[in-house]
């Protein structure tokens, strides 16, 4: 067995914590407010929705530094074991002054009441640190997961601009002290596995993958925590009880992407960040798709393994899954199995697992490059919003006719789950407009949808028809005749 620590070490700001009472559901955001006084972390929804707590958190990932946004209030103290937490006030220049992106922000008018100012500027503050010239298409990405009721964007936006332009990236702190910061995060990493607590507090943070499947065999009744972004809302949200959690954002071995001449297979810990160059390399169809996941912040904590293991029949991931025929691989101790994503799902609220297993890696196929292939999301917001309905759409038409049809839905069912009616009906028939009316009818046994405060049943049906005939449009026309695009309702 790895050697056991009974601690939580991380650096913050410029300053190493050595925590020894940590429970297992304590928020980085409390941590940072209640205890360290360091209140310019705002909460403002304590759902990772607004972005009011907005913080930069760096991990060394396979030896290199990376920083990416997350929000405070979901991010577990537990899962910082090793990492820099970067907060608001360590923007505060040398002589007291204000940061680039800070006095962008006040010469461009960009906050107004000021609580949700933080944040945005954390969030512009990582955008800045990665990219020198973003275009406005960037930052508005860079802000999905930041929501301010009163400035409006566009001062923002400008401020954003703004601070591009005023450069001074080289002389920024999170550069000029980056071999420092490695060095002391290098020093903290002694492999350890982290137990800490008893009872409601109790936690783990495994030494590696192995160590991961020995203490969930041993400790069946967990909690595996990956990005949180599901389970920070229990806990703010449900005060539901975790422990013992399972903290595993951590470990390289789970966000490892391998690629081969069919398919990738990828850790359970992929975040949708992780794999975005993948969507861009492998399945563009769907880069668009995958940019409506979340906003930056769920991304860059957000993982494709949670969105699968959570079972939640509106989750973005899985209709692409199952359209790609992508399987799941299970560990439990020493043992691994493997089925399909669309065997996983049983029924609402149950998944194909064993007591003390755990989703280890996930492999999906590349589609055949003259098969056609894309995925939609309706929902209430454009922005960082769970759907009403996803489809995913994985067509093989050969001589004219549909040779193979793979369809499958989220929002429509219990679980995500597959068109098969509608997939016969299509199977054999000219790719066209009256064969996908005809299709259509299949809905009715394929799915019965409930109506909640998201959609109406009918207007989920409704959506998942036209989804459909949208799919046939696109790929017999082309897409710009069916997407609304957001220059055009500017
Ligand atoms: C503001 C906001 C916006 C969101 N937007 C979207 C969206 O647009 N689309 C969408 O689909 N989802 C969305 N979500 C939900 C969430 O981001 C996703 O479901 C995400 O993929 C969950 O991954 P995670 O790593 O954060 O999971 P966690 O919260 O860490 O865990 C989720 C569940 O999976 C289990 N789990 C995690 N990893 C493993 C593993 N390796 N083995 C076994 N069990 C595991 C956990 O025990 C838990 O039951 C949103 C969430 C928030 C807060
Ligand atoms: S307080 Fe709203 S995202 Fe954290
Ligand atoms: S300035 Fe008031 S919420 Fe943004």
């Amino acid at each position: 067995m790895a050697k056991v620590r009974n601690s939580i070490r991380f650096l913050l700001n410029d300053t190493v914590v050595d925590l020894d009472r940590v429970a297992a559901s304590d928020t980085l955001l409390d941590f940072l407010r209640l205890e360290q006084r360091l209140c310019g972390s705002k909460e403002g929804c304590a759902e990772g929705d607004c972005g009011a707590c907005t913080v930069l958190v760096g991990r060394l990932a396979d030896g290199e530094l990376r920083y990416e946004t997350v929000n405070a209030c979901i991010r577990f103290v537990g899962s910082l074991d090793g990492c820099h937490v970067v907060t608001i006030e360590h923007l505060r220049g040398a002589d007291g002054g204000l940061h680039p992106v800070q006095q962008a922000m006040v010469d461009m008018h960009g906050s107004q009441c000021g609580f949700c100012t933080p944040g945005i500027v954390m969030s512009l503050y990582g955008l800045w640190m990665s990219n020198a010239k973003p275009s406005n298409a960037d930052i508005e990405t860079a802000l999905q997961g930041n929501l301010c009721r009163c400035t409006g964007y566009e001062a923002i936006i400008r401020a954003a601009l703004a601070a591009a332009s005023a450069g001074g990236q080289a002389q920024d702190v999170l550069v000029s002290e980056r071999d420092k910061v490695t060095a002391t995060l290098k020093d903290l990493a002694d492999g350890a596995r982290v137990e800490m607590g008893e009872g409601d507090s109790w936690f783990f943070v495994p030494a590696s993958v192995d160590d991961l499947a020995d203490i969930r065999a041993e400790n069946p009744d967990s909690t595996i925590v990956a990005g949180a972004t599901d389970v920070g809302l229990w806990v703010n949200k449900d005060m539901r009880r975790i422990a013992p959690a399972i903290f595993i954002s951590h470990l390289d071995e789970l966000h490892r992407i391998q690629e081969t001449e069919t398919g990738l297979s990828i850790g359970a810990s992929v975040t949708y960040t992780e794999f975005q160059n993948m969507v861009a390399t492998h399945f563009p169809q769907i880069a668009g798709y995958w940019n409506r996941i979340g906003g930056e912040q769920v991304r860059n904590m957000g993982t494709v393994g949670g969105n699968v293991a959570n079972g939640s029949p509106i989750g973005d991931t899985p209709p692409v899954l199952i359209a790609l025929g992508a399987s799941v691989t299970l560990r439990k101790g020493k043992e691994q199995r493997t089925v399909a994503v669309e065997d996983f799902f049983i029924d609402y609220g149950k998944q194909d697992r064993q007591p003390g297993d755990f989703v280890e890696a996930l492999h999906i196929p590349f589609p055949a490059e003259d098969a056609l292939f894309a995925a939609y999301k309706v929902s209430k917001r454009r922005d960082e919003d769970i759907s009403s309905v996803a489809a995913a759409f994985h067509i093989k038409v050969a001589d004219g006719k549909v040779a193979d049809a793979v369809i499958a839905y989220g929002g429509m069912a219990a679980t995500p789950k597959r068109a098969s009616t509608v997939e016969s009906l299509l199977t054999g028939k000219p790719w066209s407009a009256q064969t996908v009316a005809d299709a259509q009818a299949g809905f009715v046994d394929d799915f019965t949808p409930i109506g909640d405060w998201r959609a109406s049943a009918e207007y989920r049906a409704l959506v998942a028809r036209k989804l459909l005939t949208r799919f046939l449009l696109e790929t017999t026309q082309g897409a710009d005749d069916t997407m609304l695009r957001r220059e055009a309702v500017a």
